[in-house]
């Protein structure tokens, strides 16, 4: 049985997501730790460090200490999981809890053991590691146990998974550097060239969530975006339409379904055969951008769904995993004890 202060945790770049068993998701913040170089100290966590990111003065700078998935800064990263385990469960110095983790498709044996050492300094008892795609399947309740070909595909802010997953491993799988942040590029590439205006990553992600489409939008609506102009250097406000939007969307959209195309073509014929029946599983926050489903099909012919909350999917796999079966224990990595670096 697992017990009931267990943890399942989504790290993402983007944001941590952590849930316990009978409890659900109990913590939803954005992975921003900021700063003070000049004194080198911990200023913020979480949702106040995320509200820093892009306006900090001086010495103060708001990090994502991880980049498409991966540890980028070790120290950074321990100080987020700590401070975020801490908030949703307290400090427990006599009874640690147990967590279930979720990693990118094809990690490498450091950043596994990178990723269970920072959970054992965060204060878990013992830590274990669920594929990323298998915990999405787990998390929308798909069934990946029969000789039977299905496809998820987790769009993350650093990096989308794209997994065939039958008899409860991923067949073929692949996790590439192309998620909502290479999105978020686009859209600032595209207002500078077309409109000579420096916007942030901020405003970006803002043009994204409220006027992308990754088909030809039926109607053009704007929203005021402000920036540097790069003629004159000074603050700008431009209206950037949903057209301009669309517009900088369509690359990093045709790359994901190309890449998605290219796994698919990996397959063994019998599972994409299945895949061509039952459809495609989008799940991480990227899979809300308006359209995306109807791109997929209009080019791969293949009917596209996204999750619920599809931001919630890896997380809700890693609760879901805690439970101390035969079958969870089978997909699950990771050690009796945990080891230091
Ligand atoms: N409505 C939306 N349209 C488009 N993109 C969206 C929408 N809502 C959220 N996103 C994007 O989803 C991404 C965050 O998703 P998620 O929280 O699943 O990423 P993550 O798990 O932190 O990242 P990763 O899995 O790559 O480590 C961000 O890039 C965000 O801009
Ligand atoms: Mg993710």
């Amino acid at each position: 049985m697992a017990r009931v202060r267990d943890i399942g945790v989504d790290l993402g770049t983007s944001h941590v997501l952590i849930c316990m068993r009978g409890r659900g998701i109990i913590l939803r913040e954005p992975a921003v730790v900021a700063v003070d170089k000049e004194q080198s100290r911990v200023m913020a966590v979480g949702e106040e460090a995320y509200r820093l990111v892009g306006r900090t003065p001086g010495s103060m700078q708001a990090i994502r200490p991880l980049r498409q998935g991966s540890v980028l800064d070790y120290d950074l990263v321990k100080t987020l999981l700590t401070e975020m385990v801490t908030r949703a469960v307290g400090r427990h110095v006599f009874s640690r809890p147990r967590a279930v983790i979720s990693v990118p498709t094809g990690v490498n044996e450091m950043e596994r053991r990178s990723i269970i050492s920072i959970m054992f300094d965060a204060g878990m008892r013992r830590t274990q590691l669920l594929e990323r795609p298998i915990a999405a399947a787990l998390g929308i309740g798909m069934r990946f146990d029969e000789a039977y070909g299905s496809m998820i595909v987790d769009i993350g802010a650093g990096a989308t998974d794209i997994a065939v997953l039958s008899m409860n491993e991923v067949t073929v799988g692949t996790c590439i550097p192309l998620g909502g942040d290479y999105f978020d590029d686009a859209i600032i590439r595209y207002v500078r060239k077309k409109h000579s205006l420096l916007i942030g990553e901020r405003t970006a992600e803002e043009l994204k969530i409220n006027l992308g489409s990754a088909i030809e939008p039926a109607d053009t609506v704007t929203m005021d975006a402000t920036g540097r102009n790069l003629i004159t250097g000074l603050p700008k406000t431009l209206p950037i339409s949903s057209r301009d939007v669309y517009d900088a969307l369509r690359e990093p959209v045709n790359a994901l379904i190309e890449a998605i195309q290219a796994v698919i073509e990996r397959t063994p014929p019998q599972l994409a055969a299945d895949i061509f029946e039952e459809g495609i599983i989008l799940t991480g926050g990227g899979a809300a951008l308006s359209g995306l489903q109807d791109a997929v099909y209009q080019q791969l012919r293949i009917p596209c769904a996204a999750a619920e909350d599809p931001q919630a999917s890896v997380v809700l796999g890693c609760g879901q995993a805690l439970e101390n079966t035969p079958a969870m224990r089978a997909l699950l990595s990771g050690t009796k004890r945990h080891w230091r670096r």
